[in-house]
């Protein structure tokens, strides 16, 4: 079966090793994941479990900070509706990173690409939901010394001024190859990869240093990170690193990803309990037709998403997750009893991000960068 991936949709069942091949990166090899170890002394569960897979240069950022050079960081959110979990997974690891290594963190709001590529979307909605999914980033704890938030539209004077130099580096036949841009495609979005490669270059410029940076980000955004990497060196920076992670899966099923626009694949942080538990209620399981039937031949949790949240996100520990594989194969664990645990799980979590997401409100203004 077919898929594809670009930075606008996903579709059908991802192959991360076809990928791999494809787009041209590098497998997140267990040496790679060694140093990181030695440095940060334990690993984070999405490298334990290679949630984070796939990478550009990773290698050469920790080779630069073991020579004492710091590199910063670049993340990113297209404000087109309310943060889901699956958003949040690089934004999760940037925070370990931040913490671990002790470096800066940059944040970019594409409320320009969300309005010039969805039709529906007015200019205003973009920029409310720009600063609405900020605080989504702001809630997982980051270092507001360290740490700088930007929106393209607010943040235009100071962009447009690295973004111009990208852009007449780029010709229109190697964005039409990458991002697959036709002639009815607006003349903004043809421009715009030029606005999501500044904020490789801005460190460098804020800082006043040739500074590294790595960009954690799904594996979709890395188009961009190609198209930067070509022009990085004549305009004397040094190419973007990425390190690349998988989907989040769609509840609704293991192909697809998480989606904005499709409401009962996701768990957006704003979701009332009762959503959040009629979502897991009604999730694709890997469960049998019937309790009979899955007491004598096990489920499967290959694909079944209830256990990719586990995977994912509400069961760190290695030996549990591994206990909870073996009772559903062998039939003692129902997918009734799995699924209330894992909603118990997610309404507390909502929940308590929700708290944070409030507070992150009164210090959000210290996060900002504006002209
Ligand atoms: P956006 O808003 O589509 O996505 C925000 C971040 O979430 C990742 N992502 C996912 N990760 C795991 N599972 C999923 N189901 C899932 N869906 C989305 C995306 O890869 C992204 O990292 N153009 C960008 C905004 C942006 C950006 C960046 C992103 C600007 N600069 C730098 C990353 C890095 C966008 O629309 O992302």
């Amino acid at each position: 079966m077919g898929f594809k991936v670009t930075p606008w949709e996903v579709e059908g069942e991802v192959d991360y090793d076809k990928l791999i091949k494809e787009f041209g990166t590098s497998p997140l090899t267990d040496d790679i994941l060694e140093r990181v170890k030695k440095i940060t002394g334990e690993l984070h569960p999405f490298l334990r479990r290679k949630i984070f897979f796939s990478h550009r240069d990773f290698d050469w950022i920790l080779d630069m900070y073991e020579k004492g050079v710091p590199f910063a960081i670049y993340t990113g959110r297209g404000p087109s509706g309310h943060t889901h979990l699956g958003h949040m997974m690089p934004w999760i690891f940037c925070q370990y990173l931040q913490e671990r290594f002790d470096v800066n963190m940059y944040f970019q709001i594409t409320d320009d690409e969300k309005f010039m590529h969805r039709r529906e979307l007015t200019l205003e909605k973009t920029r409310h939901y720009g600063y609405d999914n900020a605080l989504d980033f702001v809630a997982l704890g980051f270092d507001p010394e360290k740490t700088f938030i930007f929106s393209d539209i607010d943040y235009a004077k100071t962009l447009y001024g690295i973004a111009v130099k990208i852009a007449k580096n780029v010709t229109f036949s190697t964005v039409k190859a990458v991002f697959g841009f036709t002639n009815s495609t607006n003349i903004g979005m043809i421009f715009f990869p030029a606005i999501q490669g500044v904020p490789c270059f801005l460190p460098s410029e804020l800082e006043k240093r040739k500074a590294p940076v790595l960009i954690p980000a799904a594996i979709d955004q890395d188009p961009y990170w190609r198209v930067t990497r070509d022009v990085a060196e004549k305009l004397g920076y040094y190419k973007p690193a990425a390190i690349h992670n998988i989907f989040f899966p769609s509840l609704e099923g293991p192909s697809g990803k998480m989606s904005a626009s499709v409401g009962q694949s996701a768990i957006f942080t704003v979701d009332t309990p009762e959503k959040v538990r009629k979502k897991v209620m009604n999730a694709f399981t890997g469960g049998r037709e019937t309790v009979e039937e899955q007491k004598k031949l096990g489920g499967n949790p290959q694909v079944c998403t209830v256990f990719q949240y586990f995977y994912f996100l509400f069961e760190p520990d290695d030996a549990k997750l591994e206990e909870r594989k073996a009772a559903c194969k062998s039939g003692e664990l129902l997918c009734g009893y799995c699924k209330k645990e894992l909603a118990d799980r997610l309404v507390i979590y909502v929940r308590e991000h929700q708290e944070k997401r409030e507070k992150a409100k009164k210090v959000l203004d210290q996060f900002l960068l504006k002209d």
